[in-house]
């Protein structure tokens, strides 16, 4: 494959990577959504799933591969001919299709996870590469945990599976087990003694494990390989994979690397972070490098004062060169549908799927509790799925009342409307949240474990909005709701019905 020796081609695994972690799963129409932005963003790769796992996971790359033109459309295998099979057929509408297929390279992975042979091991990646080259001529293999691989093996098996037609080669530190400069040497090595290393590409691939997924990617860059595998806000398996808008913004800021990803558009960043967090209900920690919302927040007074002065004593990125809002848009209880249309597609929502009229009315609701709504709340309003997907069999919240006070118990009396009918009950607990799940429980019937409760302020302030996110566990299954609301104890019934109204879905 001929490229520009200094062009580094960015793959993102959003889709697959990213997807996998639970909590995150995402409808095809999601994936389509995301999939364009990511397109727009300027992206060379999209890996849109792994066909064989599920037959949503096919059906996503089938949509994807029609909906989206520019990048590459990847679907991920294992070393299996049926995995092969229903990636081939998951792709025959991408107009640039590829096979991502591999296997365990590591000693651990040959011995405890495939019960093999360095050289069985060897035939069988060699025999995947080969089987998936009759159909594909776009071939990607991962030599899995390489991190940990012994470097002689792997510049073997690499060696082999470009001879048997691989055009990408990507190395993936699986375990986010090496250093930076153990993992830049593995790529030299590659780069210094693969005999047929010219006639791939090498990938990075970088876990977070230890908290070195940038760091060993950039060593990775640095050291010969011209792709980097990653993930918008870094999510993905345990600690999460390498984030592309990191990898990206030090590429642009450190010029003297001299390696380019021209064809980004960095100014994406911030409202692509956005979406895929609502989306796929991960919160963005506030510090998290380039898109977290303290990332361009100076708070002490010796930097506010420096950065007065001159911005560039403690801003080495713009703000706007992420697209991150400079000043917070205005919306209040009196701005009309208009108004709130122009923001929601500012943010990259299509408005043909949004019920305006509904949306506005719980706008009003909202702006009506807080003074000014800015982008934050309307991801929140917008990834509300309390009220918005309700159908006819929901359990609808009517009303809440609390009491709770220095000497006073909490108790919560809820009023739920079910099938047209309304309940109501009364219960006691050590919180008002506590006592508002043991009144929902007595009416329902239906006594899940919580498994998970995390609150999260959206912007800060005291008339913020929370963000709810409850992991329920109920008949052998996980129910992950969420819910929103600027009172917690509101927002932590809406996330916990949320939840219930899935398993009775
Ligand atoms: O981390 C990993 O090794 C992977 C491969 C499947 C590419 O995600
Ligand atoms: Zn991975």
């Amino acid at each position: 494959m001929l490229h520009n020796p200094n062009h580094i081609y960015i793959f993102d695994t959003t889709l697959r990577d990213g997807e996998q972690v639970p909590g995150c799963q995402l409808t095809t129409s999601e994936k389509i959504d995301i999939a364009k932005e990511l397109e727009l963003l300027g992206v060379d790769v999209i890996e849109a799933g792994f066909p064989i796992s599920s037959p949503g996971d096919f059906q996503s790359v089938v949509e994807l591969s029609k909906a989206v033109k520019t990048p590459i459309i990847c679907a991920l295998t294992r070393a299996h001919k049926g995995d092969i099979d229903s990636a081939v057929a998951s792709l025959q509408y991408a107009k640039r299709p590829r096979i991502h297929t591999g296997i365990g390279a590591s000693d651990m992975h040959i011995k405890y996870k495939f019960n093999s042979t360095r050289e069985e091991i060897l035939e069988r990646a060699v025999s995947a590469v080969k089987y998936a080259k009759g159909f594909v001529e776009d071939i990607e293999f991962y030599a899995e945990d390489a991190g940990r691989a012994d470097i002689e093996y792997l510049a073997k098996m690499i060696e082999a599976v470009i001879a048997a037609g691989a055009t990408v080669v990507n190395i993936p530190d699986t375990n986010g087990y090496c250093l930076p400069d153990q993992y830049g040497s593995k790529i030299r090595f590659l780069k210094e003694n693969v005999k047929n290393i010219d006639q791939a590409i090498i990938s990075v691939h970088c876990h977070n494990d230890l908290g070195l997924a940038t760091a060993n990617s950039i060593a990775g860059l640095q050291s010969g390989a011209r792709q980097i595998e990653g993930t918008i806000n870094g999510i993905g398996e345990r600690a999460g994979n390498t984030s592309i808008e990191e990898v990206v913004m030090i590429l642009k800021t450190h010029q003297g690397i001299n390696l380019n990803t021209n064809h980004i558009n960095t100014k994406l960043f911030y409202n692509l972070s956005r979406k895929v967090s609502t989306e796929m209900h991960m919160p963005v920690q506030p510090n998290k490098a380039i898109v977290g919302s303290n990332a361009f927040a100076h708070s002490s007074g010796i930097h506010q004062d420096g950065f007065l002065k001159m911005r560039e004593n403690y801003e080495i990125i713009k703000p706007e060169d992420v697209g991150f809002p400079s000043a917070s848009i205005v919306l209040t209880a009196r701005s009309g549908r208009h108004a709130l249309k122009h923001h929601l597609e500012r943010l990259g929502y299509v408005m043909e799927k949004v019920n305006l009229d509904e949306v506005y009315h719980r706008f009003l609701n909202l702006a009506d509790q807080k003074k000014e709504i800015n982008d934050q709340d309307l991801f929140a309003l917008m990834g509300d799925g309390t009220e918005a997907n309700y159908n006819e069999s929901s359990i609808k919240m009517k009303t809440l009342n609390v009491i709770m006070g220095e000497n006073a118990i909490p108790e919560a009396t809820v009023t739920l409307e079910i099938s047209n009918e309304e309940k109501q009950a009364t219960a006691t607990g050590n919180g008002p949240v506590d006592a508002t799940i043991k009144a929902i429980e007595s009416i329902t019937g239906k006594k899940p474990s919580l498994k998970e409760f995390n609150i999260q302020a959206m912007n800060g302030g005291s008339d913020d909005i929370s963000r709810v996110n409850m992991l329920l566990f109920l008949d052998g299954k996980n129910y992950d709701g969420y819910g929103f609301s600027t009172d917690i104890v509101r927002a932590s019934a809406n996330a916990y019905l949320d939840a219930v109204n899935k398993f009775l879905s």
